[in-house]
């Protein structure tokens, strides 16, 4: 009886102690990010311009906004291209003429261009001042107003490097016009 007792506590703690020391010893990864850096830039769904470019953050940013957080889906009006709408349940192809140059309505208010501008900057935004959007929701375009729709309480808990591989791949994508004008 007072074995049977302890054989289980015991057993529970080598379980525990096996758990532990298995995550201890399991060798971390060489390259973490070495494999999304490469999914990355197979799945960009636009000519990308790597001059001056740094390639890995461009290649991290690339997975993150088109395998993670679906920017594409608001940001690109309509999202996909003709006959190419995986809703519909067709072969999935994006739509590269306004990829992510904004203008998806939802209600009133519409999703921006994040394309590069003249200067190069992507929504017209330095690296600061993007960060500072993806952190606080605070709207470039309105100071004082929130961005509604943008999931940016969501987007705020990205890593500082997440946040600058995403721009770094904003910075590489073609410049386009906005589909609209704002009102
Ligand atoms: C759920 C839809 C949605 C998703 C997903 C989304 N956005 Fe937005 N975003 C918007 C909308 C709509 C606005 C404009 C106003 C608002 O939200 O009130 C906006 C605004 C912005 C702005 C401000 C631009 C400016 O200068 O005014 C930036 C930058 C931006 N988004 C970047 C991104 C990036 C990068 C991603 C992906 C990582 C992303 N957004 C994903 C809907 C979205």
């Amino acid at each position: 009886m007072e074995t049977k007792r302890l054989i289980v506590p015991l057993a529970l703690v080598g379980l525990t102690l096996g758990v532990v020391s298995v995550s201890q010893g399991a060798k971390p990864s060489d390259d973490p990010e070495g494999d999304r850096v490469v999914r990355g830039f197979q799945i960009a769904p636009v000519h990308l311009t790597l001059r001056n470019r740094d390639r890995n953050l461009v290649g991290l940013g690339s997975y993150i906004v088109n395998a993670q957080a679906g920017c594409n889906d608001c940001h690109t009006n309509p999202s996909y291209a003709p006959g190419h709408d995986p809703y519909l349940g067709q072969p999935k192809q994006v739509n590269v003429a306004g990829y992510l140059a904004g203008g998806r309505a939802f209600g009133p208010i519409i999703s921006r261009n994040i394309t590069p501008d003249e200067h190069g900057l992507p929504a017209g935004l330095t690296l600061a001042e993007f960060k500072k959007v993806m952190r606080t929701g605070h709207d470039p375009d309105d100071p004082g107003e929130l961005l509604q729709v943008m999931p940016w309480p969501v987007f705020q808990d990205m890593t500082d490097q997440d946040l600058r591989a995403i721009y770094e791949y904003l910075r590489s994508i073609p410049s386009l016009d906005s589909p609209y004008t704002e009102p």
